[in-house]
């Protein structure tokens, strides 16, 4: 016995803001872009539209291809970075309102991109000691509402959207969440970060700063935490439990930028083809991108029931984490 993945769903909104969109909104290119990152465009929700209602499309459509009802759920875990409310209600509380998932509890969990990874470590805690039947983790972002349109170091990365997964007890031979690493490293907390609001620097009567109240970061810092981190996850993974990568179907690795991953890729003598990339079309979605990837590898068919997968996320905090998965 033990956790399989029952559904997925994701969302992302219709409005796509492409590369040469944003050259005329800052000073880059289109090849600069690409090139430094393999990011073409980006989903970007209306000014109306929050996090929640982002990741309730996604929840919506993982309840349906599970075959259950909200009121089946007993718990909702929202990993976001970008949440409706700074500090309190949870995203999670909305949502399970707005779902009408009564008869479950409700949180929101911080771990930036690496949330997704995080939240299902939880969810199978939650049911393996058997207080949980059904578990719904949600990644969901609209991080265009913490990022600074006029920075392009840090613009250009961004997307939003959600991705859902419906987690539940599993029986002999079908899926498994079969290991996790869940893992941080604090001192790198200046990386990337959100200055202002907080109550290290909280809210004043005078305003902060642009700059203070969205996402800043340490662009070379990242990068080379990420290519370390994620080569050194997938090669623990595979070392405990004496897999090689060719016992591994896919590796899907959080979306941040393509030269991260064909680093990794390259470290570990992994071919690129086994990494599912698909942040070309979504950018870096940071909780979501996960869900997201897995959500459009469910639908293109290429993710089978009884694949071995590895899910793998990092970022602010700094955070990492990943999951080995018998899907
Ligand atoms: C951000 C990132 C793409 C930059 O790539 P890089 O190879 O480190 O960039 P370089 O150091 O070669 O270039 C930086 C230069 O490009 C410029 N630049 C930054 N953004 C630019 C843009 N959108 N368009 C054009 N030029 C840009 C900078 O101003 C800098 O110019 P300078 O040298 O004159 O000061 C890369 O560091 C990265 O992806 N880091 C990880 C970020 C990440 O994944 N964050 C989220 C984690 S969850």
């Amino acid at each position: 016995m033990g956790v399989k993945i029952l559904s997925i769903g994701a969302w992302t909104p219709n409005k796509i803001l492409t590369n040469d969109d944003l050259s005329k909104m800052v000073d880059t290119s289109d090849e600069w872009i690409r090139s430094k990152t393999g990011i073409c465009q980006r989903h970007i929700a209306d000014a109306d539209t929050a996090t929640s209602d982002i990741a309730i499309n996604a929840a919506k459509l993982a309840l349906e291809r599970a075959n259950i009802s909200a009121e089946d759920l007993d718990c909702i875990i929202v990993a976001t970075t970008s949440p409706d409310h700074h500090g309190f209600p949870s995203t999670s509380c909305i949502i399970q309102g707005k779902l009408g998932a009564v008869n479950a509890g409700a949180f929101d969990l911080v771990a930036a991109c690496s949330g997704l990874a995080y939240g299902i470590e939880v969810a199978r805690g939650f049911i393996n000691n058997g207080t949980m039947k059904y578990v719904m983790v949600i990644g969901a972002e609209k991080l265009s509402s913490i990022i600074n349109w006029n920075d392009r170091n840090t613009c250009c990365l961004f997307g939003d959207g959600a991705g859902a997964l419906i987690l539940s007890k599993s029986s002999e031979g079908e899926g498994d969440i079969i290991d996790s690493i869940i893992m941080a490293d604090g001192t790198g907390e200046d990386a990337l970060k959100i200055k202002a609001g907080g109550s290290r620097n909280p809210f004043t009567n005078e305003l902060p700063s642009i700059e203070d109240l969205t996402l800043s970061m340490d662009g070379q810092a990242v990068y080379n935490f990420a290519v370390r981190v994620n080569t050194e996850m997938v090669q623990q993974l595979l070392d405990k439990h004496n897999l090689t990568s060719e016992d591994i179907t896919w590796i899907v690795p959080h979306q941040a930028n393509y030269r991260i991953i064909k680093a990794a890729s390259k470290r570990l003598k992994i071919s690129e083809d086994k990494f599912f990339m698909n942040l070309a079309d979504y950018g870096n979605t940071s909780a979501a991108s996960i869900g997201i990837a897995l959500n459009e590898m469910y639908e293109k068919g290429i993710l089978k029931r009884g694949d071995l997968i590895i899910t793998m996320g990092f970022g602010a905090g700094l955070t990492y984490a990943a999951n080995l998965i018998r899907y």
